[in-house]
């Protein structure tokens, strides 16, 4: 079994100075990690704030994907104009693998995190190289993954009236489709396909259309790019919501042996990321998957997405 590897570069291996773009040679060093293993840490540099954690994320001269922006369903809040908090769900919740808003037709390529405070104990970020879940899934399910490729994918879930901080995906419908009134939110949901149906303490059930479960993005080798592991193992049904969180694009159901082989061989091809103060991560959302592993104490994990890539919806 092959695990994901974490490379680290130090200030020794590449000096970065806020202010100042890394050159060609410089965004090589990082590129060439990235596309070796999906990630790459940079530890020991000098970042300590919000504004620190920008300054470094601006020398890479990466396009900001705003929060506000996003059909993200996480609650969050900005510390700066491309720095926010990470998932704000309690610290006993497991936040499980996705790739960043796969759920969605608009997600970033890359993202950042930076470690503004470690946890006494745990809160590691998990992060799983997608492509090579995907081939143990293919080896021992390939019915099930060439169905996923034939008919992709839809995602049910509930937004609630209000911002529910008790859950990892409790942002309120208003904010996460950047909508004021119900008349705003239904065109908004007509214009991009997507079902609803509004629940009876004023929440919100949407459907997305069909979205492709396995891609390659044009980089010939496919990786397992959907939000299936985090909506099979971590999502809820809301009171009133009963239907499944997930099913095919032809709305059949997927079999709960599938999903499970589907977490199974995700956590398979894991490396827990274990944070120290200042780290900084940068990930390619379109290879590997992220989470959170509960923790005590407090932490704070900072993000920032950037490089925003949108797809149409899958037709079958
Ligand atoms: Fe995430």
């Amino acid at each position: 079994m092959r695990l994901p590897t974490i490379t680290i570069l130090t200030p020794e291996e590449l000096p970065i100075t806020p202010g100042r773009s890394l050159d060609g040679p410089d965004k090589t060093i990082v590129s060439d990690i990235i596309n070796a293993h999906g990630f790459v840490l940079f530890r020991g540099y000098d970042s300590a704030s919000a504004e620190d954690f920008h300054a470094f994320i601006q020398c890479f001269d990466l396009p900001n994907f705003t929060y506000s922006e996003s059909f993200s369903n996480a609650v969050r809040h900005n510390r700066t104009a491309r720095v926010f908090t990470a998932n704000e769900a309690p610290p006993e919740v497991e936040i499980f693998l996705h790739h960043e808003m796969a759920q969605t037709l608009s997600f970033p390529g890359q993202l950042f995190f930076f470690c503004e405070h470690a946890a006494d104990s745990g809160g590691a970020t998990p992060i799983c190289r997608s492509d090579l879940a995907l081939n143990i899934l293919e080896a021992n399910h390939p019915a099930f993954t060439a169905k996923l490729r034939k008919l992709g994918v839809r995602y049910r879930n509930s937004m609630p009236e209000n911002a529910d901080l008790a859950s990892g995906q409790g942002r309120s419908w208003r904010h996460t489709l950047n909508v004021a009134s119900i008349a705003e939110a239904e065109r908004r949901l007509t214009s991009l396909g997507y079902e609803y149906r509004w629940l009876r303490d004023g929440g919100l059930s949407v459907q997305t259309p069909i979205l492709p479960a396995i891609d390659d993005f044009g980089r010939g080798r496919e990786v397992f790019f959907n939000q299936i592991v985090a909506a099979a193992a971590g999502w809820a049904n809301a009171v009133d919501d009963d239907e499944p969180r997930l099913c095919f694009g032809d709305q059949t159901r997927i079999e709960s042996a599938d999903l499970k082989a589907a977490i199974a061989a995700s956590y398979q091809c894991t490396v827990d990321l274990e944070w120290q103060k200042g780290d900084v991560a940068l990930l390619d959302n379109l290879r590997v998957m992220h989470g959170r592993r509960p923790f005590r104490g407090s932490r704070s994990i900072l993000a920032s997405l950037c490089s925003p890539i949108s797809r149409s919806a899958k037709v079958i």
